[in-house]
């Protein structure tokens, strides 16, 4: 069993390995189901379509059973430890989905046993499988991604953050973090792309569009508002001015290839425009069919491996 809880936990190789696996299972259904005879349990705090949708599909589909569990369905909400739990559903379980209202430290410790894998299905600090999706939609649209540049727009959020981890573990993807100042990936993810990468990601972060060089490969975006988690400055809506996705901001940085990422739920009209969003550049809609295939190809390494199937 493996866990996966930060991209940080992860080589390179690893990383690749499972990004190339969701490409492969997004060409279609590959008649494997390494999961058959496999319990999945989905433990989500926060509400979500995509993530826990996705991964109750994905490990149907390679051959797993599966249970889900709301917010205080489990004794956690009782008291009882995370340590404890995780001992408990390690005896009916292969594998823990956990989408949590805190940072990851309360992850790893549902990941303190070795008879349960658990997945990071979103904290505060990290959206590692939602990385794994966007990689996976890049990689099948354009191949190696080594020489590839994407400038990831908007608030520094827990999706920004693991995308810098994951261009951190993929030698030669460039990363431009565009924030407004006072909402950028924090410091400490930047110092750990740098330990990750020993010094060779090729990840910035700016404040202003000004110092954005184009044109890039993909531009992307998130909600501002990201899960609802409300702003510590009441007028923030304003720090933001200038950072919407509209066809002129994608404009001035697209190449004839440039595509459009969204991680969704999207506010249409504040952080991009349906033009957009729905416009002939957009790989939004194919992005979340990735969160599906990233699932599995997550599922697949943490419970049985994958390491030889490429
Ligand atoms: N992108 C994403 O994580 O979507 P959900 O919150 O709907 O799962």
């Amino acid at each position: 069993m493996r866990n996966l809880i930060s991209l940080a936990d992860l080589t390179s190789g690893e990383l690749d390995r499972i990004v190339k696996r969701a490409v492969v299972f997004g060409r279609g259904d590959t008649g494997e189901r390494p999961l058959a005879g496999r319990r999945v349990g989905i433990y989500f705090r926060k509400s979500s379509t995509r993530t826990r949708t996705s991964f109750w599909s994905g490990a149907s589909r390679l051959g797993a059973d599966v249970i889900t569990f709301g917010p205080d369905e489990l004794q956690i909400s009782t008291g009882e430890t995370l340590e404890d739990t995780a001992r408990v559903l390690g005896e009916y379980l292969d594998a823990l989905v956990v989408r949590t209202n805190g940072d990851m430290a309360e992850i790893r410790r549902l990941g303190s046993s070795p008879k349960l894998a658990v997945v990071n299905a979103l904290t505060l600090d990290e959206h590692p499988t939602q990385a794994i999706a966007d990689l996976a939609t890049l990689t099948e649209l354009f191949g190696d991604l080594a020489g590839r540049h994407v400038l990831c727009v908007g608030e520094g959020n827990s999706s920004g953050a693991a995308l810098a981890l994951a261009a951190a573990l993929t030698p030669g993807l460039r990363l431009t973090l565009l924030c407004p100042k006072g909402y950028e990936v924090p410091r400490e993810t930047l110092d750990l792309v740098a330990k990750l990468s020993e010094g060779q990601a090729l990840v910035e972060q700016v404040t202003s569009a000004d110092e954005v060089t184009g044109p890039v490969d993909a531009v992307y975006t998130s909600r501002w508002q990201t899960m609802g988690v409300p702003k510590a400055n009441p007028d923030w809506l304003a720090d933001f001015e200038g950072f919407r996705i509209d066809q002129g901001f994608f404009d001035r940085f697209a190449g004839p290839d440039t595509v459009f990422l969204h991680d969704l739920p999207a506010v249409r009209g504040q952080e991009v425009t349906d033009e957009v969003l729905d416009g002939e550049r957009s790989v939004a809609w194919r992005q979340a069919h990735h969160k599906m295939t990233a699932a599995m190809a997550v599922l697949e390494w943490c419970v049985v491996g994958a390491d030889d199937r490429i």
